[in-house]
C-alpha cells in the first residue's frame, strides 16, 4: 500500500507538468496541480451508471412482464447465487432519493437503462404497451432533468422479454431484429425529445460470450465440454456468433430508426463495448505479443469494427470461416458508420498467451481467438494489484493503453467511458456497513483510473468526452447476486435497503466539486 501511495504521489506530480496549455490538435487540458474535474477539458461529463434489472426491483408492478433474468434466476437459482432481482435495491420506488445522491456527488449525468419488459410487457407492441411503464421512465427522466442531471439511456442491458425467449429463443433468432427495432423506435419517439445520449446495446461481447459460449450468464447456454458450467443446452463456438450477428443487425436497424426520428435530432447513439486490455504473457515471446491485436479484434473489433466498416474484422473471418455468419450487402450498408461515438466499459486487464494448436473438436470463443487468458505472466507476476476482497486485478495502465489503442486503430473518434468501477466481495460475517463504507480500495481504484484517463486525454490526446462510474449503488450483480458490491453507496440489505455513503463517494464528490460543471458553462462557450 505504501508503494502504491508513493506511485500515486509521483503520478500526481507528473500532472503538474503535463497539464500544459492546449495544443490545436487534441483535447484542451487546463494546467492543474491536483487531479480533479478542473484538470479535464471544459465540458467533460462525469456521472454514475446503473442498469434497470440490477436496481429497479418491483418486477410485478405497472404491468411489467417477465424478463430473461427473472425466469433464469428462478429456474436456476444456483446460477444467480440463490438470489433474484425481485426487489433489487428498489430504485423503482426510491429513484427520487437516489437522484439526490447523484446531486450531492456533484455529478453531471446518469446512465440508466430501460427495461424492455416494462414498456412492452410481452415483447411486442401488438401484445400491449404498459402505460405505467412508459410513465415511470418519463417521471424518472423528468426528475433527473429537473435536478440538472443529464440522462444517458441504454436501450438494452441484457433483459430480453421472456415471451420472446419462449417464442423464438430471443437473440438466437433473426426475428429479434424486427422486434428490437420496433421497441427502439418506440423509446426513441417517446423519450428522444429529452434524452440526447443513447446506447443501443450494453456489452455485446459479454452478452454473447457469457450467455451463449460459457453459460455464465442468462440464458446460460454452452456445450457439454465447458467445464463446471452446468448448462441446459447450447453450442459453444457457434451460438455466440449467431447471437452477435442478430444483435448487430438489430443495432443497425435501431440506428436507422434513430436517424429517422425527427424529435431525436441533435442526439447521439452508440454501443457500450467491454474490452479488457491485454499484456503478453511472455514479454520476450513474439507470438504472445502478436496475440494482443487478435485478442482485441475478437473482444472489441467484433462489434466495434463492424459498426464502422460494415463487416467483421478480417481476422475473425479467416479463423472462423463458416461459423461466422455473413451479412447481406444491405445489412453491411446499414451497419457501416452506425455509431456516433464509441462507448467503452473498462474494468481490468489480463495476460494473453498465444495458442498454436486449438482443439477443433471443442470450439470456444476464447480459443477461437487463438489465445489463453492468463492471470500470471511467464515469470509469475500478476497483472497490477488485487486486494483479497477485489473482484478483478487493478491495472490502470491498461486503461490508458486501451484508450490509445482505440484512438490509433479506429481513427480518433469520440469515446465515452460508459462504465469503470471496482467490485468487492466480503464474507457474510465481514459484510457490515462499517466495513462496506470504508472502501479505500475503491477510492484508490478510482484515483488511479481517473489519472490514467487524464493521461490518455492530456498526453496521448485521446478524444474522451465523458466518464461514468459503475455504479451509483451496490446492486444485483448478475450471477453473483448481491454478494459483489460495486456502489459508491452501500446498500444495507438487512436494514430496509438503507443507502450509506462510502469513502469512494466522498472522494468523487470532492473531485467533482472543483472546476466548472458543464451545465454551468454558457451554451455558446461549449
Ligand atoms: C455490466 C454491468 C455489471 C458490471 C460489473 C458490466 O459488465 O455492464 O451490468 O454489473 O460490469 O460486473
Amino acid at each position: 500500500m505504501a508503494l502504491q501511495k508513493f506511485l500515486l504521489l509521483g503520478l500526481l506530480l507528473v500532472l503538474t507538468f503535463v497539464g500544459s496549455p492546449a495544443t490545436a490538435d487534441g483535447p484542451v487540458c487546463p494546467p492543474s496541480t491536483k487531479l480533479s474535474r478542473a484538470s479535464f477539458p471544459e465540458g467533460f461529463i462525469f456521472g454514475t451508471a446503473t442498469a434497470a434489472f440490477q436496481v429497479e426491483g418491483a418486477i410485478n408492478e405497472g404491468c411489467r412482464g417477465p424478463s430473461l433474468w427473472d425466469v433464469y434466476c428462478k429456474r436456476h437459482p444456483q446460477k444467480c447465487s440463490n438470489q433474484t432481482g425481485d426487489v433489487a435495491v428498489d430504485f423503482f420506488h426510491r429513484y427520487k432519493e437516489d437522484i439526490q445522491l447523484m446531486k450531492s456527488l456533484n455529478s453531471d449525468a446518469f446512465r440508466m437503462s430501460i427495461a424492455w419488459s416494462r414498456i412492452f410487457p410481452h415483447g411486442r407492441k401488438e401484445k400491449g404497451v404498459s402505460q405505467a411503464g412508459v410513465q415511470f421512465y418519463h417521471d424518472l427522466i423528468d426528475e433527473l432533468l429537473k435536478n440538472g442531471i443529464t440522462p444517458f439511456v441504454t436501450v438494452f442491458h441484457w433483459d430480453t422479454p421472456q415471451d420472446l425467449e419462449d417464442e423464438y429463443q430471443g437473440f438466437l433468432s433473426e426475428r429479434i431484429v424486427k422486434d428490437f427495432r420496433e421497441y427502439a423506435e418506440f423509446v426513441f419517439q417517446e423519450y428522444g425529445g429529452k434524452v440526447k445520449h443513447w446506447i443501443t446495446f450494453n456489452e455485446p461481447w459479454v452478452f454473447a460470450h457469457a450467455g451463449y459460449d460459457v453459460g455464465k450468464k442468462a440464458p446460460g447456454r454452452c456445450s457439454d465440454y465447458v467445464k463446471d458450467a452446468n448448462c441446459t443446452g447450447g453450442r459453444s463456438g457457434h451460438e455466440t456468433y449467431l447471437v452477435s450477428h442478430n444483435l448487430l443487425n438489430a443495432h443497425a436497424e435501431a440506428y436507422e430508426a434513430f436517424k429517422n426520428c425527427v424529435k431525436c435530432k441533435g442526439g447521439k447513439v452508440g454501443i457500450a463495448h467491454s474490452p479488457a486490455w491485454f499484456e503478453p504473457k511472455d514479454f520476450n515471446n513474439k507470438n504472445d505479443a502478436d496475440s494482443i491485436g487478435r485478442a482485441l479484434d475478437f473482444m472489441l473489433g467484433w462489434h466495434l469494427e463492424t459498426t464502422i466498416s460494415g463487416d467483421y474484422p478480417p481476422r475473425m473471418r479467416e479463423i472462423l470461416g463458416y461459423r461466422l455468419p455473413q451479412f447481406s450487402s444491405e445489412q453491411k450498408r446499414k451497419l457501416k458508420n452506425s455509431a456516433d461515438f464509441i462507448g467503452l466499459n473498462y474494468y481490468s486487464s489480463i495476460f494473453s498467451e498465444h495458442v498454436d494448436q486449438p482443439d477443433h473438436s471443442k470450439p470456444l470463443f476464447k480459443q477461437d481467438s487463438l489465445i489463453v487468458w492468463k492471470p500470471k505472466s511467464a515469470d509469475n507476476y500478476s497483472i497490477g494489484s488485487q486486494p483479497s476482497t477485489g473482484a478483478l486485478p487493478v491495472y490502470a495502465q491498461g486503461f490508458r493503453k486501451l484508450l490509445k489503442y482505440v484512438k490509433e486503430k479506429y481513427g480518433n473518434q469520440e469515446i465515452m467511458i460508459m462504465e469503470n468501477g471496482y467490485g468487492e466481495h466480503f464474507t457474510d460475517d465481514s459484510d457490515t456497513v462499517e466495513v462496506g463504507i470504508a472502501d479505500h480500495n475503491r477510492k484508490y481504484y478510482l484515483q488511479r483510473h481517473l489519472l490514467a484517463m487524464y493521461e490518455a486525454i492530456c498526453i496521448d490526446k485521446v478524444n474522451v468526452t465523458g466518464y461514468f462510474i459503475w455504479s451509483l449503488l451496490d446492486n444485483f450483480e448478475w450471477e453473483n447476486g448481491y454478494k459483489h458490491r460495486f456502489g459508491l453507496y452501500y446498500i444495507d440489505y438487512k436494514n430496509n435497503l438503507t443507502r450509506h455513503e462510502k469513502e469512494s463517494a466522498k472522494y468523487y464528490k470532492e473531485f467533482l466539486g472543483q472546476g466548472v460543471r458543464p451545465s454551468l458553462i454558457k451554451r455558446d462557450e461549449l
